[in-house]
């Protein structure tokens, strides 16, 4: 699988939608890359905040935009990439050793993250420049 921002991929999940509403569902194997052991999401942002500001050593996390829609900032260390995520039906995945921020909330957003290991306060960097120390480490 690729890494660095070229690593994050759209999934497009499968889903049913008749004259009583939609339905978006996913399973792993099948439609995510790994077994979900946790679940969060952001909510109520407030119109100019923004999150993340973090990576991630080794967890790998897919985004959706349950309501509205949001930008996500990606950085490698190398390269950047920007992504707006707009709709329940389409997952981002997002591999380890990224950079994000998360802004541009739009009102009433719902950012859900399935992530593939509990909450883990050491996987985190959250400083950039020890990330970028990492990042180029890992690129040597
Ligand atoms: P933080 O990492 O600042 O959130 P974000 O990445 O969205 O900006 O997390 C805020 C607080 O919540 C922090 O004290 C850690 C805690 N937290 C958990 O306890 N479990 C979790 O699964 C997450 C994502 C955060």
């Amino acid at each position: 699988m690729r890494s660095g921002v070229d690593g994050c991929k759209f999934l497009d999940f499968p889903g049913h939608a008749d004259d009583r509403g939609a339905l978006t569902f996913m399973e792993s194997p099948k439609d995510l890359p790994f077994d979900v052991r946790r679940i969060y999401y952001l909510y109520d942002v407030p119109a100019g905040r923004s999150r993340g500001a973090h990576a991630h050593r080794a967890l790998e996390q897919v985004f959706i935009a349950l309501a509205g829609s949001f930008t996500i900032l990606f950085d490698d260390g190398v390269k950047q990439r920007e992504i707006r995520l707009d709709g329940p039906r389409k997952g981002l995945y997002v591999p380890p050793m990224l950079w994000r921020d998360l802004r541009d909330f739009s009102p009433g957003a719902i950012c859900v993250v399935l992530a593939s290991a509990g909450y883990l306060e050491s996987d985190y960097i959250r400083d950039h420049a020890a990330f970028l120390e990492a990042a180029g480490a890992g690129q040597r």
